[in-house]
């Protein structure tokens, strides 16, 4: 299988927990390329204190890493830009004021929320982030506290147009027993609208890679195409629908 388009992976070099060397960028996005992905979004962390990016920053640095790496390298996957924002007052605050970075294309965004409990009126934030035209895409509700055990709490989440997406290492067992068996039970309920890599470094290519087979175990060739290819695609150009 190929064509996948990953919304979700650290591949941009030194602003995050993820890649420190532009090197390690250049492989990881590589590595994703050989295992079946055509487009790689990289989505930086920007939350407050602890990854405090700036999005004109990220800009910079995105079209500085990939003028170098087209100038170095012939084949390439198709690269892009988004962030994930971990959501609170201040990074709402960003998207009021025009200042976040969604997707390629504008149409959604990344959002990250804490582990352990829900922000109040998260729903209401999200219904208004839809308004403007922009999907939110919920990263990993697998790994939340609030969905461990039943997804009932995501309701008025989804609701509103959220758009779960699996982060595929999740299915290895990588972020422990309880986000594998959440993430089992949310496929086998059909909550996901797509999956990714969340991949970090080029060490995490191989587990994307048992886990995209993992998926293909899980729900089949269809619902993984669906998942990996026309559903991403579908959050990009703006026509998706949960
Ligand atoms: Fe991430």
């Amino acid at each position: 299988m190929t064509g996948f388009v990953d919304l979700h992976s650290h591949y941009l070099p030194g602003i995050d927990d993820g890649v420190r060397t532009y090197e390690d960028g250049l492989a990881l996005v590589k590595g994703l390329a050989e295992i079946g992905f055509a487009k790689v979004v990289a989505t930086p962390h920007i939350r407050t204190a602890m990854f405090p990016n700036e999005r004109d920053d990220l800009r910079e640095r995105f079209a500085a890493f990939c003028e170098r790496a087209a100038a170095e390298e012939a084949a390439l996957p198709e690269l892009g830009l988004g962030a994930e924002h971990f959501f609170d007052d201040v990074v709402w605050g960003l998207f009021q004021n025009d200042r976040a970075q969604p997707y390629p294309g504008g149409h959604a965004a990344l959002i990250e929320l804490n582990r352990d409990s829900l922000p109040k009126g998260l729903d209401r934030c999200f219904f208004q982030l839809k308004l403007k035209g922009v999907h939110p895409v919920l990263a990993h509700p697998e790994r939340y506290a609030p969905f461990a055990k039943k997804t009932a709490p995501m309701d008025p989440l989804l609701d509103v147009g959220a758009l779960p997406l699996l982060d595929l290492m999740s299915l290895t067992g990588k972020y422990g027993r309880r986000a594998k068996r959440a993430a089992e039970r949310m496929l086998d309920e059909g909550v996901y609208y797509a999956a990714c890599s969340d991949a970090h470094r080029p060490a995490d290519v191989p587990v994307v890679a048992s886990a995209i087979a993992r998926l293909r175990k899980i729900v089949g060739d269809d619902e993984t195409h669906e998942l990996l290819v026309d559903n991403p695609k579908s959050i990009l150009d703006g026509s998706a629908e949960y």
